[in-house]
């Protein structure tokens, strides 16, 4: 793939206004030197999403999402990295560097995006003249909205219909063979390679057909031959590659602004039967195993996966390619499951037998990512014996070095701990009950200058279960002082992991190489007055009082201010109400 340079996007990111690009999508309001709008990423009354025109930079310090006007793109638009960069270019005014622009805007793939556009609608048209094939589609249970939603179509009978439908000059023969839809014997004939087929079109993350699956429609065509494979797909073209594409994703797409959630299945029936039923948020790998761009492109679509395998060993077999190809993106916040399903059954069944509830009730009962890797790899060793857990351990190491620094590598990392019986014996090594900073320092900490903010850092650093307690919106989100950002982080991402028993020592470690490190290292070694019954109450209090801070600051800053209009008039009144009563 043609590489960008990186001075170019540099560049592109500092022309880019990103409050207006953010703001064309995002309601903002200005706040001091930066704007605030409710953040697109994750679902909060209260705003905590900011856009900072300086740093060109946006950040949330509900969710954690953050990063450039190019990440913006990617994430909010959905945008692959090029598309991206192509939206960007075009709005600056400037021109992507030749060789990164030929795979977009080249004009012979645009031809063959047209072709395979006619050739969807051509198929369309067959369908709505074939009784035969309404007749399948009826019989399958797929309603004409469905049908209509996902371009469902026909390929009749015979050797040459699109060809000569379409075909009609050397050029669009030529591009009908390219993208796969004509197929050329020995003798040079050219010929339709889809016939007698109900036809799925393939598209793309803008929604152009780029391929199709074509179904039979029984074992025996009309005139009484072998049907042939069941599902015929298009070969590999320069816009079709199996291993990156997944079917139905674009509709998923359409369905939802935020896709809570996408569930992998096998097939094509799967995905429609599954939408038809109201789970929406189906996709199907092409006849392929879960390929790495796979995983890739599911988690840049959603942060939970669920993948619906057989329950055979085949399934098994299967589903374990998906965790090879899943485990080095399992970054912070995302979260896999396997779901087996019942011998002799896929989703398409049993979503008309068991309706989306059941469907869904199944899903909720899908097996971990942690679970299943850990059964699969312990399943021909003796756990007790010291050589089964050492072959286990020895299994494990390379897989587990894969996955990137988080919380579920911790988790995964002290899970095997438990297997090998470390944790139980001995502090597990992989994760010190003592960190290491800690021993290296112990006893010479110097007691920080106390501020409320401080404190209640301290206070999370040496017990951060405390921050279960607590429920968002964090009302002092807006106090302008040191370490309320920090403070905030460390609160959600706790909360975030409250399945895990954090430590300061994992807390450090996640923000490692960042500058806040140095400062947490120092607070986390000081030694808390009172008592660990009353730390709770004391984190609570410094958050209330961090909460009335914020409260003064913003009664000043409208007093400072003015002319205000009506609702900030509302605003200070409230406030100045609210004051009064504590
Ligand atoms: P299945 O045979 O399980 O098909 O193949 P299905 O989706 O349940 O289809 P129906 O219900 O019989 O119509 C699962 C997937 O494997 C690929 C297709 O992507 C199919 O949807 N496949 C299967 C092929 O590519 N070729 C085949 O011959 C069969
Ligand atoms: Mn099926």
């Amino acid at each position: 793939m043609a590489r960008i340079p990186d001075a170019f996007i540099d560049d592109l990111i500092a022309r880019t206004d990103i409050v207006e690009l953010v703001g064309a999508r995002v309601a903002l309001k200005r706040a001091g030197r930066e704007y605030q709008g409710l953040c697109p990423f994750h679902d909060e009354r209260t705003p905590s999403f900011t856009v900072s025109p300086a740093k060109q930079f946006y950040h949330c310090f509900g969710c954690g999402a953050h990063g450039s006007a190019l990440r913006f793109l990617m994430e909010f638009d959905r945008l692959e990295f090029l598309d991206a960069v192509e939206d960007l270019a075009k709005r600056a005014g400037v021109e992507v560097p030749r060789e990164t622009r030929q795979r977009n805007e080249d004009g012979g793939l645009r031809r063959m995006y047209e072709v395979l556009d006619e050739a969807a609608r051509w198929f369309r048209g067959q369908l709505a003249a074939s009784r035969r094939a309404q007749d399948y589609f009826a019989r399958r249970g797929i309603d004409a909205a469905t049908q209509d939603r996902f371009s469902l179509g026909y390929a009749p009978e015979g050797f040459d219909g699109l060809r000569n439908a379409l075909g009609t000059s050397t050029e669009a023969l030529r591009l009908l063979e390219q993208t796969g839809m004509l197929a050329r014997s020995d003798s040079g004939h050219v010929y339709d390679r889809f016939r007698e087929r109900g036809m799925f079109p393939i598209h793309d993350r803008r929604g152009r057909p780029i391929a199709f699956g074509g179904r039979i429609l029984g074992k025996t065509t009309a005139d009484g031959r072998e049907a042939g494979p069941k599902y015929l797909n298009s070969p590999e073209t320069p816009l079709f590659h199996k291993g990156r594409e997944l079917y139905g994703l674009w509709q998923v797409r359409q369905a939802h602004s935020k896709i809570p959630r996408l569930i992998v299945v096998e097939g094509y029936m799967d995905v429609v039967a599954l939408f038809q039923y109201g789970i929406t948020t189906a996709v199907a790998t092409l006849g392929t195993a879960t390929t790495p761009e796979h995983a890739e492109l599911l988690f840049r679509n959603a942060a939970d996966v669920f993948f619906c395998f057989d329950g055979d060993r085949a399934g098994r077999g299967a589903a374990w390619r998906a965790v090879e190809s899943v485990l080095p993106r399992m970054k912070e916040g995302r979260q896999a499951a396997f779901l087996f399903l019942p011998e002799g059954e896929d989703p398409d069944s049993l979503v008309r037998k068991e309706g989306a509830a059941g469907f869904d009730a199944r899903l909720s009962a899908a097996v971990p990512l942690s679970e299943f890797f850990f059964s699969e790899l312990s399943q021909d060793v003796r756990l007790d014996t010291l050589d089964g857990r050492a072959r286990l351990a020895e299994r494990c190491k390379p897989l587990l070095a894969q996955i990137p620094d988080g919380a579920f590598s911790d988790l995964m990392r002290q899970r095997l701990g438990e297997l090998c019986g470390i944790a139980t014996n001995a502090p597990a090594p992989v994760m010190p009950a003592v960190p290491a900073f800690a021993r290296r320092a112990a006893g010479h900490a110097a007691a920080p200058r106390r501020s409320l903010v401080r404190s209640a850092i301290t206070l999370l650093l040496q017990n951060p279960a405390l921050a279960l307690a607590l429920e968002p919106p964090w009302q002092f989100a807006g106090l302008r002082q040191p370490g309320v950002e920090l403070l905030i982080e460390l609160l959600d991402h706790i909360r975030a992991h409250a399945d895990v028993d954090l430590r300061a020592g994992n807390l450090i470690e996640h923000f490692a190489g960042r500058e806040e490190a140095v400062a947490l290292e120092k607070l986390a070694l000081a030694q808390l007055p009172g008592e660990a019954a009353t730390w709770q109450q004391e984190l609570f209090d410094a958050l209330a009082q961090l909460a009335r801070q914020t409260r003064q600051q913003r009664i000043e800053e409208l007093m400072g201010q003015g002319a205000l209009d009506e609702t900030e008039k509302d605003e200070l009144r409230e406030l100045l109400r609210a004051r009064t009563r504590d």
